[in-house]
């Protein structure tokens, strides 16, 4: 029998790890123009840690989470997101006190048990931020404009941001109610999974995306439209704001995020370069969310992105314009002496920071040769029994076909400079 990674986890190999490198090159670089500092927390947590800030009856909690229990019989979750982990170690590690607001980064692996497909796994990968500490509505558009410059800077076209606000805990439960009441009015023109929802969770069932649903709430009320005034005083700031740093956004009072710790803004991020799955990353405030927690009452606002729905928009966009970084140098040797000489060169042009590689197969010249051109290295040293009686080298630049000899004493003062030779 042989093994296979599990449904909905994925290997991801040296093909393709160096474009995630660059990816997480550029994200860090971006939070930190943004002056965000990174958080690692563990991956795995209390599992009521989850059930109380996304919700029980949410589809994460109610159904996919890794939850198991350890040696002492404790209820543990493999972190299905971050934004609750964030919050526990901001009261944990007392964070406000060293600065009234925290701005946060990470990027990591999150578990949930879906039904996997494109763009929807069961290990997944995200990036995100965090700004807790404050409620001003700047602080929403400096999360909102975190996002959007990242997607800019990794050289993602066409992503449409979309933003409503959620209410808060005045505004959303009467709204509920009447929701729930027009809702009950077309019940059977909704789909099953809608009619399911509406007894649960109602404000799930106005972003279903199947059409029937749609007819069904042509005429269904809105929650930006009956938001209390301090809710409807912050939405409206937050869009002025957006709109004078011309940040391009489509208000969609249907949006309903799922989880349940949202208050006031929320917002996504989609790509119709992605199939179904077309949110390239979501977020907003969670003004409560610190308190329900059992810290004290702390705002915040942050988002997260998926790093393979943007890996496969990048793909589809061929928005990752440097290629990986090549070997520099091969060294071809034939012999035992050749050999060792080589690996002390390979050794002393490592410690210079100069990517060096031998054959460790025995090879051929001509098969070490035909190697190092699949490997598209620069340059090639070239050692065979000739060479090492001559105490000569031959180098061949890969990229002209020039070839020269030289003798070993010279050989490293030549690529001396050439560490970022690529
Ligand atoms: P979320 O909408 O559940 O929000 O996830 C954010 C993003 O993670 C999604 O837009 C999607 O790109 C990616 N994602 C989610 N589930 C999967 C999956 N199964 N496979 C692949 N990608 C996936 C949150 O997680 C919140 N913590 C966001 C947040 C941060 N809100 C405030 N702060």
């Amino acid at each position: 029998m042989t093994y296979k990674s599990i449904k909905g986890t994925r290997d991801i190999l040296p093909s393709e790890s160096w474009k995630w490198q660059r990816v997480e090159e550029k994200i860090r670089g971006v939070m930190h123009t943004f002056n965000f500092r990174e958080i690692r927390t563990p991956l795995f947590e209390e599992t009521s840690l989850f059930s109380r800030s996304i919700g029980e009856l949410t589809d994460i909690v109610s159904k996919e989470m890794y939850t198991f229990r350890d040696l002492s019989g404790e209820s543990l979750t493999l972190r299905p997101e971050m934004t609750a982990s964030v919050v526990r170690a901001h009261i944990q590690h007392n964070l406000r006190e060293q600065s009234p607001l925290v701005k946060l980064y990470y990027i990591g692996p999150m578990f949930r048990q879906e039904r996997p497909q494109a763009g929807r796994l069961r290990q997944f990968h995200q990036f995100g931020a965090e700004a807790i500490g404050s409620q001003i509505p700047s602080l929403d558009v400096e999360v909102v404009a975190l996002a959007v410059a990242t997607y800019e800077a990794l050289g993602v076209k066409k992503t449409i941001l979309r933003i409503n606000s959620v209410g808060c805990e005045k505004c959303r439960p009467p709204y509920k109610e009447m929701l729930k009441r027009h809702l009950t009015r077309v019940r059977d023109r909704l789909s099953a999974e809608s009619q399911r929802r509406l007894d649960v969770n109602p404000l799930r069932v106005l972003d279903s995306k199947s059409e029937e649903d749609q007819s069904a709430m042509a005429q269904i009320p809105l929650l930006k439209d009956h938001l209390c005034p301090e809710c409807s005083a912050h939405y409206a700031s937050v869009k002025e704001e957006l709109a004078a740093l011309e940040l391009q956004y489509e208000e969609d009072g249907r949006l309903v995020r799922g989880l349940d710790y949202y208050t006031k803004t929320a917002f996504e991020i989609l790509s119709k370069d992605l199939g179904a799955q077309d949110a390239l990353a979501g977020g907003g405030r969670y003004d409560l969310l610190a308190e329900e927690l059992g810290g004290k009452p702390t705002p915040g606002i942050g988002f997260a992105a998926g790093i393979e729905r943007l890996m496969m928009v990048s793909e589809k966009q061929k928005s990752f314009l440097d290629g990986e970084e090549k070997l520099a140098i091969f060294f071809a040797a034939l012999g035992n002496e050749a050999q060792r000489w080589a690996m002390k060169q390979a050794l002393e042009l490592r410690r210079r920071g100069i990517s060096a590689e031998l054959d460790f197969l025995s090879r051929s010249l001509k098969a070490q040769m035909r190697e190092a051109d699949r490997q598209q290295v620069r340059h090639v040293i070239i050692v065979g029994e000739n060479e090492v009686k001559t105490r000569r080298a031959t180098i061949k630049d890969m990229k002209s076909g020039e070839q020269k000899t030289v003798s070993f004493d010279e050989v490293m003062s030549l690529f001396e400079k050439t560490n970022t030779d690529k």
